[in-house]
């Protein structure tokens, strides 16, 4: 069977990874409709997502994680390789450096984070010990690895609601619980991709220190700045992962093979 690919791009990554777009789609899911693109990519099937809108008009509270992660399900997408601009807790963590997180801490407060909100009787309790796709972080580390690109292979992700940046003693806080980067978008789309037991993992850059440790006020200028000068780099990543990730997975991801999304 054909090994379908997702990339949900994140600030600054607005476009596909090649100019080989087949098709823009819509998904119709129990939660709303989802606008995609396909592309075709050495003959694998990969699917677009731009998390925040072509235009960048979707803030991290108000995007419909639900309806994406349902909609890649429907497209029975394998991998989910997703992108994260985050502000680095740490001074040993400098802009530019790239981090395959492989832990968080939710703070969000306000999203729909679930596909099990009880209303089908149904309560599930999903096992969060390894949030991110072992096997699709493999491959990433391996990649990044081999181009001599300098990263963190491991890294805990603190997800906060936004859209305002953090306070100083938020990100000393933050610090002192074990984090290393800070960002708004990956939970829940992390927790929703498990449930629905896609592989996704997400590759997250660097492109500010956090509040209190960068010595001048924050501003997503310089977040989008840091990720288009990288984007090249992180296109041919996702691609190289892309031809060379197995089909065959040694992970727990798809836990729930029967795993049926709004029915
Ligand atoms: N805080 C929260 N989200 C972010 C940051 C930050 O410093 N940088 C990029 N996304």
């Amino acid at each position: 069977m054909e090994t379908i690919f997702a990339i949900i791009g994140g600030t600054g990554f607005y476009q596909p990874l090649s100019s080989e777009c087949l098709q823009e789609i819509e998904v119709n899911t129990a939660y709303g409709i989802v606008r995609l693109q396909r592309i075709d990519y050495q003959g694998y099937t990969v699917f677009f997502l731009p998390r925040h809108g072509k235009e960048h008009h979707l803030p991290p509270h108000r995007i419909n994680y639900r309806a994406n992660i349902a909609a890649l399900k429907e497209l029975k997408v394998d991998y989910v390789l997703s992108t994260t601009a985050v502000g680095s807790l740490r001074q040993e963590i400098p802009r530019g450096m790239f981090v395959v997180i492989d832990q968080f801490i939710d703070l969000t407060k306000s999203r729909e984070h679930t596909f099990y909100d009880g209303l089908e009787g149904e309560v599930v309790h999903t096992d969060f010990t390894e949030p991110y796709c072992p096997h699709l972080r493999h491959y990433l580390c391996d990649t990044l690895k081999k181009r001599a690109i300098p990263f963190k292979t491991q890294g805990t992700y603190v997800c906060t609601e936004g859209p305002r940046y953090e306070t100083p003693a938020e990100i000393k806080a933050y610090a002192s619980w074990g984090g290393d980067v800070v960002g708004m978008t990956n939970v829940p789309e992390v927790t929703l991709a498990r449930e629905a037991g896609l592989c996704y993992a997400s590759l997250s850059l660097v492109t500010n220190y956090a509040a209190g440790i960068s010595l001048s006020p924050l501003t997503h200028q310089e977040v989008v700045e840091e990720m288009n000068e990288k984007m090249a780099v992180i296109r041919d990543v996702f691609m190289e992962v892309i031809i060379t990730i197995p089909p065959e997975k040694d992970c727990r991801c798809n836990f729930k093979e029967d795993f049926k999304l709004g029915n």
